[in-house]
């Protein structure tokens, strides 16, 4: 079967600061969108990839990713990012039966990251994240943010990327039982279903462009990686 891959693009980057959307906006001259769409498909094992467009921009995104256009199916992304990965995988048949959840924003991910993960699904793991370790002390506060009531074992805790991975049929049960929650991540919804989610090494570079600081050590890696 196939393997297809979803990207959300539809935010807007209010933690980025004023200007277009963040998937729109440029590391080394070329848009964030295109960078993360390259590495999926430079993976060599993507057939398919429907990207979730902000809504105003759906034209726009088109054109941007024409390059791809063999491979690429842009749709109007939603309000949430949930809605968007679920408005997205209305656009997957059956005959993927592995989607990658992948946010535009981790630009610079390595292809080979998009292989581990296809390869954990494809070894019967329904649900697979790349996480990294905790690298900062942890502390839990009070509700007001004001006082610290413990320090949490590190040791247990993880920090998760994407591309998350799934069989096609967990990922559709897992949206359709959503409904509207405040999960950030797809695999929050396969861990409310009760299913087991498995975990692969993430990659430093599989960092999200978020704030400003991510945008310019984003420009770093790249001008690094060009050399
Ligand atoms: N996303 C989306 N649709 C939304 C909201 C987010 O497709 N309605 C996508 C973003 O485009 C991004 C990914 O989900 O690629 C991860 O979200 P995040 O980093 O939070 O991006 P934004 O929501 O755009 O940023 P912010 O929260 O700072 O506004
Ligand atoms: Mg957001």
């Amino acid at each position: 079967g196939g393997t297809a891959a979803i990207v959300p693009a539809a935010g807007r980057g209010e933690r980025l600061g004023p200007g277009e959307p963040k998937a729109l906006r440029s590391i080394g001259g070329i848009p964030i969108l295109v960078h993360a769409v390259g590495s999926l498909v430079s993976s060599g094992r993507i057939d398919l990839v429907v990207v979730a467009a902000p809504p105003g921009s759906v034209d726009g995104v088109r054109e941007l990713l024409r390059a791809f256009d063999s491979v690429v199916r842009v749709v109007p992304g939603g309000g949430t990012r949930q809605q968007s990965v679920s408005l997205a995988l209305d656009a997957i048949g059956e005959e993927h039966e592995i989607v990658l959840v992948h946010d535009a924003a981790r630009a610079l991910t390595p292809p080979a990251l998009v292989g581990a993960i296809v390869d954990a699904v494809a070894c019967g793991h329904d649900a697979v994240v790349p996480v990294l370790p905790v690298a900062d002390t942890i502390k839990a506060v009070d509700p007001a943010g004001a006082n610290v009531t413990g320090t949490v074992d590190r040791s247990t805790l993880r920090a998760v990327q994407t591309p998350q991975g799934f069989r096609r049929s967990l990922l559709v049960k897992a949206h359709a039982a959503a409904a509207s929650t405040d999960t950030t991540d797809d695999a929050g919804l396969v861990e409310r279903l009760g299913m087991p989610v498995s975990v692969v090494a993430g990659h430093a570079e599989a960092f999200k462009v978020t704030t400003p600081f991510d945008l310019l050590l984003a420009e770093a890696v790249w001008a690094e990686r060009r050399k």
